[in-house]
């Protein structure tokens, strides 16, 4: 089992940017958290962070065949990307969407997601916590996934 986790514009300078809404851990130190909850659950984990909106929407194509869930901080590109939300919904991955403050609390124009209604679901506002969150709804979804298939595997051996 492999998750990718997606990290869009500016997300580079957490711990510097804005930091009375965004917190001082920096990225690295979020993903060092991520990948030790990944290797207490016997998962792999890819990293990712791009500025560009093509370059996220090559990550996502490339998930294809590669990873079983993607977790995806889109950033700005949360309220404007037609493309990322299209590439979502084309490797039909499973998809937990991810932000550090709560976008529907913050200016009007974040409280609108074009990625939400491609992902199993969103999480936003709380801090770096967020992505721990997203982690533990992502091995849920893996194991419902996995549990499915093995029923179906069973109920075609029981029809033979
Ligand atoms: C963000 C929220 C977005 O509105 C903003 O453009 C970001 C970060 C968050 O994690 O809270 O860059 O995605």
């Amino acid at each position: 089992m492999k998750i990718m986790v997606i990290q869009g514009p500016n997300l580079n300078m957490l711990g510097v940017r804005e930091q009375n809404i965004y917190g001082p851990m920096k990225l690295e130190q979020i993903h060092e958290q991520m990948r030790a909850f990944a290797q207490q659950n016997g998962v792999e984990i890819e990293f990712f962070q791009s500025n560009l909106e093509g370059e996220l929407v090559d990550k996502i194509q490339e998930c294809l065949g590669d990873s079983d869930g993607i977790i995806i901080n889109p950033a700005a590109y949360t309220h404007t990307s037609v493309a990322i939300r299209d590439a979502i919904a084309a490797v039909a991955i499973p998809t937990v969407e991810v932000h550090l403050s709560n976008i529907h609390a913050r200016e009007e124009f974040r409280h609108k997601s074009l990625i939400a209604p491609v992902c199993a679901g969103q999480i936003s506002g709380f801090g770096p916590f967020s992505y721990h969150l997203a982690m533990v709804a992502m091995l849920q979804i893996l194991n419902e996934i996995r549990a499915m298939k093995e029923m179906q595997k069973q109920q075609a051996a029981n029809q033979e």
